[in-house]
This record gives structure tokens, C-alpha cells and sequence, in this order.
């Protein structure tokens, strides 16, 4: 039996990189794993892989941005499922306009609506039903640009995933009591289709020398299978070969 059977996960952005790949680690635990994202067809593909592995996965497309999309998944879980163990708030947006001189109102739209309102109202919505059955964990994706300030990553995205990890310390701050873990998961560098929206085209070995998004799945099962007295408030997951540093040393040189 696998060490999440009997345990409901709830995993959005999951049509892709780090979060099918949790999506798929977390099923072939045990877990029916509710899979969420705006492009059915994504989360149709990975639902294929999960049933034959012999998994159970429920497909749930949504534009998490919108709250009633976001409620109506909520709700089908509570109601149909009875129960939401995990929910790992994973979905994020990058765009390829990174600098302030570059950056126009819609961009700036589309990433604090993408990386935070859709976090928050997930979170909003997993909480009632987390409170009722007396516990639950959260892993909410944010970033190492949510811990650090670099120029990489772009104002933008890097304001919003901040605001994402204040987010989830927030969550232990005020509901602990409720038996509810909130960890705010910084990955560095993963290959994942995300780095399309980079303005400079990534070479294949730069791109074999990240994270890959089957680190993360194995960071977020550890996570999943922490007993529920331990709360890991905040993670660190970054590639040995971090390129900030290897540039920092150049130009120290
Ligand atoms: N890759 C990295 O280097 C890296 C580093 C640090 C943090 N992260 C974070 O990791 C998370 C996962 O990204 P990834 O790297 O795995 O890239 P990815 O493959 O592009 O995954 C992001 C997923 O989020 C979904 N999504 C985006 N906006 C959405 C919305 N409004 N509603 C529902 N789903 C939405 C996308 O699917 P649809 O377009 O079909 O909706 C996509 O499957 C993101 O939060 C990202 O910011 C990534």
C-alpha cells in the first residue's frame, strides 16, 4: 500500500513540469489526485500516464485566476471526495518582458494574477475544508526569486513570488491551531517548459545541469509523507551547478 492511500491531493499547473510531475509521484503513492490547469488537453495527457500506472486522478481544468473556477474544483472535492490532504498551489507564469522598461500594466496583470491572486484564492478555498476534517498541507510553489532579489527572473515575478512565500508563513501564523502546514517551496532553475518565456534561448546542457521536475515531485512526497506534528515552513531546491553563482565568480575574476 502506498504511503499516501486514503489521502486526497489537489495539484494545480499540473498539465506540466514541476507539478505533473508531482501529480504523478503523489498518485503513484496512493493519493487520488485532483489535477488542475487551463488547458484540458495537458491535463487530459497526464491523467493518461497516472491511470496506467493504476493511479486515480480526477481531471479538473480552471483559469485558477478566477476565484468562481477556483471554488467550483473546491467544491467538488469537498463534496465528492469528502476530504483534501495536500494541495500543492503550483501554478505560475512567467513573460518575456523582464525589465522596468519593458514592462507594460497587462504584463504586470498577468503575473501577479497568475503566480499570487490564483494562489490565494486556491488556498482560500482549500482552507474550510482542511479546518473541518482537522488538518491538511499546503506546499505552495513560489520561488528562489521569492526568497532573493536578482535581475533574472524580472520585477514582476519576483514581487509576486515574495509575496507568495509571505503568504504561506502567514498560513502557519494563523492556522497551526487547525492542524494546517503551509511550506513555500523555492525551487531555483527547472527544466520545465516555463523557461520557453526566457528572453535568452537556454543550451541543452544548461538546461541538463537544473533541477529537473522530478526533483521537485520527490521534495514535495517528502513533504506529503512528514508526519503532521512537522510543519517544514520553507525549502531551498536549486541545481549544484547554480549559474548565478558561476556568473557572480566570473565576474570576480
Ligand atoms: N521552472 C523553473 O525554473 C521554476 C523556478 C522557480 C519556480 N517555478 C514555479 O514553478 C511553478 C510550476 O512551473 P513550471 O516550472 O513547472 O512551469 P510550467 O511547465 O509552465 O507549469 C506551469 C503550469 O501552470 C499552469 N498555469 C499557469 N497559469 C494558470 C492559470 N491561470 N490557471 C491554471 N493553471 C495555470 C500552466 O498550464 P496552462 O497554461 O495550461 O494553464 C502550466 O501547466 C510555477 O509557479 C513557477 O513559477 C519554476
Amino acid at each position: 500500500m502506498g504511503k499516501l492511500a486514503g489521502q486526497t491531493a489537489w495539484v494545480t499547473g499540473a498539465g506540466s513540469g514541476i507539478g505533473e510531475a508531482a501529480a504523478i509521484a503523489l498518485a503513484a503513492e496512493g493519493a487520488i489526485v485532483v489535477i488542475s490547469g487551463r488547458t484540458k488537453e495537458k491535463l487530459d495527457k497526464v491523467a493518461a500516464t497516472i491511470k496506467a500506472a493504476g493511479g486515480t486522478v480526477h481531471v479538473k481544468p480552471a483559469d485558477l485566476a478566477k476565484p468562481a473556477a477556483v471554488q467550483k474544483v473546491a467544491d467538488f472535492i469537498g463534496s465528492k471526495l469528502g476530504r483534501l490532504d495536500v494541495l500543492v498551489n503550483n501554478a505560475g507564469v512567467n513573460i518575456q518582458q523582464r525589465t522596468w522598461k519593458d514592462l507594460k500594466p497587462e504584463g504586470v496583470q498577468e503575473l501577479v494574477n497568475g503566480n499570487l491572486f490564483s494562489a490565494f484564492y486556491c488556498a482560500m478555498s482549500a482552507l474550510p475544508i482542511m479546518r473541518a476534517q482537522g488538518g491538511g498541507l499546503m506546499i505552495h510553489t513560489a520561488s528562489m526569486a521569492g526568497r532573493f532579489v536578482s535581475p533574472l527572473s524580472g520585477a514582476g515575478y519576483t514581487a509576486s513570488k515574495h509575496a507568495v512565500v509571505a503568504m504561506s508563513h502567514s498560513l502557519n501564523m494563523e492556522e497551526c491551531g487547525n492542524g494546517i502546514r503551509s511550506c513555500a517551496m523555492c525551487p531555483g532553475e527547472v527544466r520545465t517548459p516555463i523557461l520557453d518565456k526566457r528572453p535568452n534561448k537556454l543550451s541543452e546542457k544548461e538546461l541538463a545541469e537544473m533541477v529537473q521536475p522530478e526533483d521537485c515531485a520527490a521534495l514535495v512526497l517528502f513533504l506529503a509523507t512528514m508526519p503532521p506534528h512537522v510543519c517544514i515552513n520553507e525549502v531551498l531546491i536549486t541545481p549544484t551547478h547554480n549559474r548565478s553563482y558561476l556568473a557572480a565568480q566570473q565576474r570576480r575574476l
